[in-house]
C-alpha cells in the first residue's frame, strides 16, 4: 500500500515532506519522491529504494512552499525512478501523487496519448495529471472534479499547480485521505501518524469527497460540488507512540507492548460488579443481542485467525452458533444473510480492500455488520453499524502482534457479554473477568522467555519449511503462528490441527521440517502428546510449547518453551506470544527486514 503526502503554510516544505514519508514506510515502500514549489518553479526528486535512499540526495537545507510526496509499493509498472510518484502533466506545471489502483487506466492513456499526451511511466497515476491537464482552466480543484469523475477504482489523491504556489487539491475514493488542520499551515495525507506531532486536529475525507488546501483555509465537496459538513476531530494519541524507542524493531517493540496494550482494549469495559463486559459502540441492547442467533466474523490475514479464536469461544461458551470467514472468499461467493445474524468485519488498519467490499457486500445485502478495528476514523470502522475500537495503538510492523491480541480482548469481551445473558453463571463470569485481568501478568512471564526462544531460533534456522499444530482453540493460534514465520522470515510454514496430521501432512515429516506444537495443560493434552509420538517415530525434532513443569511432555519433545498455566481459553494468548517471538528472532537470524518484510505492505488496500 503506497502512502502519500502534501505540505502547504509557512514552513519549508521538503523537511515536512521527508519526515512525512519516513513515518509512511510501514505501508510498504519501494520507491519515493517529493515535488516542492519553488519560485523558480517545481523541484522534483525521485528515487527508488526506502525514503533514505531519497533524503539522502535531497538538499539537507529545507526549502520550498508547498509540497506533495509519495512512497510507492509498487501494482502497475516496475520498480524505476520513471515509475517513482509524484508524476507531471506533459506541460510540467501540474504534478500527482496517488495511493490505490485506477481500473480503467488503460483506456483512458489511449484516449490521451491518441490526443497527443506523452507519456513517461508505466503506472496508472500518471493518466491523472494528464487528464488535469486536459480539464485545467484555471480551478484546480474543477480539473480535478472533472477527472476524478471519469475515474474507476480506488485513489486518495494529491494534486499541485506550479502556478498556485498555495494551494493543494485532493480526491478520495476508496483509498484513506486525511487533512491536519495547523496554524496557517495544512497536511494531507493516507496516514494520520504523518502530522500528529504538528497538530491533532483531522479531518477525515469520505470516498467522492475534493478538497481544496490553502494555509488558512480547507474547503471539502462532493464531486457535484456539494459542500460537505465535516466534523474536525482529535487525534488522541502522541506520534511518540509512532517511534521505536529502544526496541531494534518495531515488531519487537510492539510484542513486548502487549502487556499494556491489552489493558488499554480492556479499559472501561469490564464490570466486575455484574461479572460481564461493556461494549457501548454495539449499539445494540441486550434484548438485542438476545435474538442474536448466529455470528459470523469476516476478516483477512492475521485478524482472520482472531476471528477463529473468537468463533470457537463463542460456541464453547455462549452456546451460539458462530464462524469466520475469509473476507476475500465471502465478498465475491453472494453470502446468504440469515436472519438474526451479527457480523463482525476485524481489520486493524480499517483499509484492507477485501474486508472493505465484503462489508459492503453484507451491508448490501440487509446485514447487520459491527467493526472491530484499530485505526479510528477509518474506512471499515466509519462504514459499520457500530461496532469496538481495540485501543492497541498505532501498529508499525507490518507483521500484526499486539493487534491480534487487542482483538483477541475486544472478541472475547463480546463473548462474555454474550454468553452472560444467555447462560453463563455469575460465578463462571467473575472467573472469566478476572482471567482477562490477569493477562497482562501472565504476557509479562510469557516475554521473559524471550532470550530463551532467541537462543533456540538458532537451533532450527536450517529448515525450509515448518509445521505448526495445536488443537482446539489452539488450532487457530498455530495458524496465526505460520503466519508470523512464513511474512518475516520467508520460510515456508502451515498451521494445522494437530489431529489432522496422520490425514496426509505426516509425509512432510522428517529431519529437516521441524514441528512446532502447542501444548496447554487442557481436556486434549493427552491427544497433542500421542500426536507429538507419531511425529517423533518419524524423526521428526518438534519443538513444544507447554505449561511449566510438563515433564512428560519434555522428555518427549526435542526442545520446550515453558508457559504459564491458565484457564483453557485464555491459551491463545499466552501461546500467541511465543510464537510471535519465535518468527521474530527467527527472521533477525535469518538477516531479513523485519519491519517491512519483502512483497508486503501494512494494509493491502488494494484487490
Ligand atoms: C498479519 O501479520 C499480516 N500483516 C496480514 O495478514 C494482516 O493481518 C491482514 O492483511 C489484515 O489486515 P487488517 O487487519 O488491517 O485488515
Amino acid at each position: 500500500m503506497s502512502g502519500i503526502i502534501g505540505y502547504c503554510g509557512k514552513k519549508p516544505a521538503s523537511g515536512i515532506l521527508l519526515e512525512g514519508l519516513k513515518k509512511l514506510e510501514y505501508r510498504g515502500c519501494d520507491s519515493a519522491g517529493i515535488c516542492v514549489g519553488t519560485d523558480t518553479g517545481f523541484r522534483i526528486i525521485k528515487k527508488t529504494g526506502k525514503v533514505r535512499d531519497l533524503k539522502a540526495i535531497v538538499p539537507e537545507e529545507p526549502f520550498g512552499q508547498n509540497g506533495i510526496g509519495h512512497s510507492r509499493w509498487a501494482t502497475h509498472g516496475g520498480v524505476t525512478e520513471e515509475n517513482t510518484h509524484p508524476h507531471l502533466d506533459c506541460t510540467g506545471k501540474i504534478a500527482v501523487v496517488h495511493n490505490g489502483i485506477i481500473e480503467n487506466y488503460s483506456q483512458i492513456k489511449e484516449k490521451l496519448i491518441t490526443k497527443g499526451h506523452v507519456f513517461k511511466s508505466e503506472t496508472d497515476t500518471e493518466i491523472i495529471a494528464h487528464l488535469i491537464e486536459d480539464f485545467y482552466a484555471g480551478d484546480l480543484t474543477q480539473a480535478l472534479r472533472e477527472t476524478a469523475k471519469l475515474l474507476k477504482g480506488t485513489y486518495g489523491i494529491v494534486v499541485m499547480h506550479n502556478d498556485l504556489p498555495n494551494v493543494l487539491v485532493g480526491a478520495r475514493n476508496g483509498s484513506p485521505l486525511i487533512l491536519g488542520i495547523g496554524d496557517k499551515e495544512m497536511f494531507i495525507a493516507s496516514d494520520v501518524n504523518t502530522m500528529t506531532s504538528y497538530t491533532k486536529q483531522v479531518v477525515y475525507l469520505e470516498d467522492g469527497e475534493i478538497i481544496t488546501i490553502t494555509p488558512d483555509e480547507f474547503h471539502i465537496s462532493d464531486f457535484h460540488k456539494k459542500s460537505a459538513n465535516k466534523t474536525i476531530k482529535k487525534v488522541d494519541w502522541e506520534s511518540e507512540i509512532i517511534e521505536k524507542g529502544d526496541f531494534e524493531h518495531f515488531m519487537l517493540k510492539e510484542i513486548y507492548e502487549q502487556k499494556e496494550s491489552v489493558v488499554r482494549g480492556m479499559a472501561g469495559r469490564l464490570n466486575v460488579n455484574l461479572a460481564t463486559g461493556h461494549l457501548g459502540g454495539l449499539n445494540m441492547t441486550n434484548a438485542e443481542l438476545l435474538n442474536v442467533e448466529r455470528v459470523i466474523i469476516v476478516a483477512a490475514g492475521t485478524s482472520y485467525h482472531a476471528g477463529l479464536v473468537a468463533a470457537y469461544l463463542l460456541e464453547s461458551l455462549a452456546r451460539i452458533p458462530a464462524s469466520a470467514e475469509l473476507a476475500s472468499e465471502l465478498r465475491y461467493k453472494n453470502p446468504i444473510i440469515q436472519k438474526n445474524a451479527l457480523y463482525f468485519v476485524v481489520s486493524q488498519s480499517g483499509e484492507t480492500a477485501d474486508t472493505l467490499h465484503a462489508l459492503r457486500e453484507l451491508k448490501r445485502k440487509g446485514a447487520k455488520v459491527l467493526g472491530i478495528c484499530n485505526a479510528v476514523g477509518s474506512t471499515i470502522a466509519r462504514e459499520t453499524d457500530g461496532g469496538v475500537y481495540i485501543h492497541s495503538g498505532p501498529e508499525i510492523a507490518v507483521a500484526s502482534t499486539k493487534a491480534f491480541t487487542s482483538q483477541l480482548v475486544a472478541l472475547y469481551i463480546f463473548t462474555l457479554i454474550m454468553a452472560r445473558i444467555r447462560d453463563m453463571s455469575f460465578e463462571a463470569g467473575a472467573e472469566f473477568v478476572k482471567q482477562l485481568q490477569g493477562l497482562p501478568d501472565i504476557i509479562d512471564k510469557v516475554l521473559l522467555k524471550s532470550e530463551e526462544i532467541k537462543k533456540l531460533v538458532k537451533k532450527y534456522s536450517f529448515a525450509k519449511s515448518f509445521l505448526f499444530l495445536g488443537r482446539g482453540i489452539n488450532y487457530f493460534v498455530a495458524m496465526e503462528g505460520a503466519l508470523k514465520l512464513k511474512e518475516i522470515s520467508y520460510i515456508h510454514a502451515e498451521g494445522f490441527s494437530a489431529a489432522e496430521v496422520r490425514h496426509g501432512p505426516i509425509a512432510l515429516i522428517n529431519e529437516e521440517t521441524p514441528s512446532l506444537f502447542l501444548v496447554p495443560d487442557d481436556r486434549l493434552r493427552d491427544k497433542i502428546i500421542s500426536n507429538i509420538r507419531e511425529v517423533k517415530v518419524r524423526k521428526g525434532k518438534v519443538i513444544a510449547v507447554v505449561v511449566e513443569g510438563d515433564d512428560e511432555v519434555a522428555q518427549i519433545a526435542d526442545d520446550v518453551i515453558t508457559v504459564p498455566s491458565v484457564s483453557e481459553y485464555i491459551y491463545p494468548f499466552v501461546m500467541a506470544v511465543p510464537l510471535q517471538l519465535f518468527a521474530y528472532y527467527m527472521a533477525l537470524e535469518l538477516g531479513r527486514n523485519v519491519d517491512q518484510p519483502r512483497n508486503l505492505s501494512k494494509s493491502v488496500t488494494v484487490g
